[in-house]
């Protein structure tokens, strides 16, 4: 249980707030690259901890990320022109670059020619890098951080397909949802067991493999969960029935990256998911999926990375695509409020991890504070250029030498879906069959 001012402390992110001063330390992902080029007008309006921008990319192909509001008449500029060199508003001309230093005023010129209006009339202007189809973004001081390039975002070889969609509640409950494992057994096995029944969308055939996959959900119950520490933000670990502290879910365990970051996956895809707070109430959930070729053979190749929209509510406003696992987390994250009310919450072993959590949070703050540099961000580009991660060594169906089918994690299909199942089709070889037991992703 939090007080009720030190769950503000951990969840309000507007500027000069602690808890938005931390995370404008860090680089989140605003888009992936696909919408960016795929919108008429070569831009995005993009919100991100309290702050209205623009995304735009100009004719040479600068990426711009600048305040929304013309400085002029504060029209918005996600309607502007993007040019050669930078971004024109569509009401007087003003022209901003990628700095967000106003560059041209038409009329101001004209009357003015050696006037220095301009030199006034700059809009904030803020760093992005383009990264495994993604756009990221860093709003924090100067000289912003470096960018960590997670493993997955460096590999080649693979195939990709990002999820976006935007979540009505506070970032915190989205993370801490990474900190609990014992929700697995629960929320994806028995709730979703009991949506599929009610829905009844599948054939019984269909229906009865689910209920096999439910009883051996039933089986994965935790029996001990365990958090460490680590330079990137903390290991979760589990051993559930049947396993033991010898089994990679325990002895490797899996990554989340402060502040709000997971890592999940095997040797055959991995799963980054980014918790982004748009504003206080309101988080832009980003799931970057990465397939990669059996080791010895070649993934096919991807123009670029198709990302769509999560759907999450039917018709009438309900959460609905409630059989796929990204959307039940959806709907139990928002289900907790837009501010989960920390101050009257009941706290018991399962929620460890999350005490870990909240307590790391507040001392990153303080060092933030006392001038420290906070966990996680890096100074050094070397470091920065490539990130290991551990990832435990799921093994899914490989027992059994066969890998997974694509079924995707959350509502809809990837648009490049054959080029997903190619590439898993790569490990049915009989190199994989005796290998795969040996592969750890790390
Ligand atoms: S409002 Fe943008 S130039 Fe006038
Ligand atoms: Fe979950």
């Amino acid at each position: 249980m939090l007080s009720i001012k030190e769950n503000e402390l951990l969840t309000r992110v507007g500027p000069g707030t602690p808890m938005g001063n931390l995370m404008r330390q860090y680089w989140h992902p605003i888009a992936a690259a696909q919408e960016l080029d795929a919108s008429p007008f070569r831009t995005k309006e993009v919100r991100i901890l309290g702050e209205d921008l623009v995304l735009y990319r100009d004719r040479s192909g600068q990426l711009g990320l600048i305040e929304r509001w013309c400085s002029h008449r504060r029209v918005n500029l996600a309607y502007g022109v993007v040019e050669q060199d930078g971004l024109r508003c569509q009401y007087h001309g003003w022209k901003f670059d990628h700095t967000g230093t106003c560059v041209e005023q038409p009329f101001e010129e004209t009357v003015h020619p050696d006037g220095r209006f301009k030199e006034k009339c700059g809009v904030a202007g803020y760093s992005t890098k383009e990264a495994g189809g993604l756009i990221f973004a860093y709003l924090g001081p100067q000289p912003a951080a470096e960018f960590p390039m997670w493993e997955p975002l460096a590999w080649d070889n693979v195939v990709r397909d990002i999820c976006l969609t935007e979540l009505p509640c506070n970032w915190l409950q989205c993370q801490e949802n990474s900190l609990d494992p014992v929700h697995a057994e629960w929320l994806h096995g028995y709730f979703g067991n009991h949506y599929r029944q009610l829905e009844q969308r599948y054939e019984p055939e269909t229906m009865a493999k689910m209920n096999m996959a439910v009883e051996q959900l039933r089986q994965f119950t935790h029996q001990k969960i365990g958090f460490d520490v680590f330079d990137h933000g903390v290991i979760k670990r589990r051993v559930v029935k049947g396993s033991t502290e010898e089994d990679d879910s325990w002895r490797v365990g899996h990554p989340i990256m402060f502040p709000n970051i997971l890592l999940v996956g095997s040797q055959f895809s991995c799963t980054l998911q980014f918790r982004v707070p748009v504003d206080d109430t309101h988080t832009y959930h980003v799931s970057l999926y990465t397939f990669r070729a059996a080791p010895g053979t070649v993934a096919p190749k991807q123009e670029s990375v198709p990302a769509r929209i999560v759907p999450l509510f039917d018709e009438q406003g309900s959460w609905t695509n409630l059989e796929f696992t990204f959307n039940q987390d959806y709907m139990a994250w928002a289900q907790q409020g837009p501010i989960a009310e920390r101050n009257r919450e009941k706290l018991g072993e399962s929620d460890k991890g999350i005490i870990l959590f909240r307590r790391l949070i507040r001392d990153q703050i303080k060092a933030l504070q006392e001038g420290k540099t906070p966990m996680n961000v890096f100074r050094d580009a070397k470091e920065a250029s490539y990130v290991r991660l551990p990832l435990e060594n799921v093994t899914f169906g490989v027992k059994h030498g066969k890998r997974p089918n694509y079924v995707p994690g959350e509502a809809g299909w990837s648009a490049d879906q054959s080029l997903i199942e190619q590439t898993l089709a790569t490990w049915d070889t009989t190199e994989f069959s005796r290998e795969a037991e040996g592969i750890v992703l790390t």
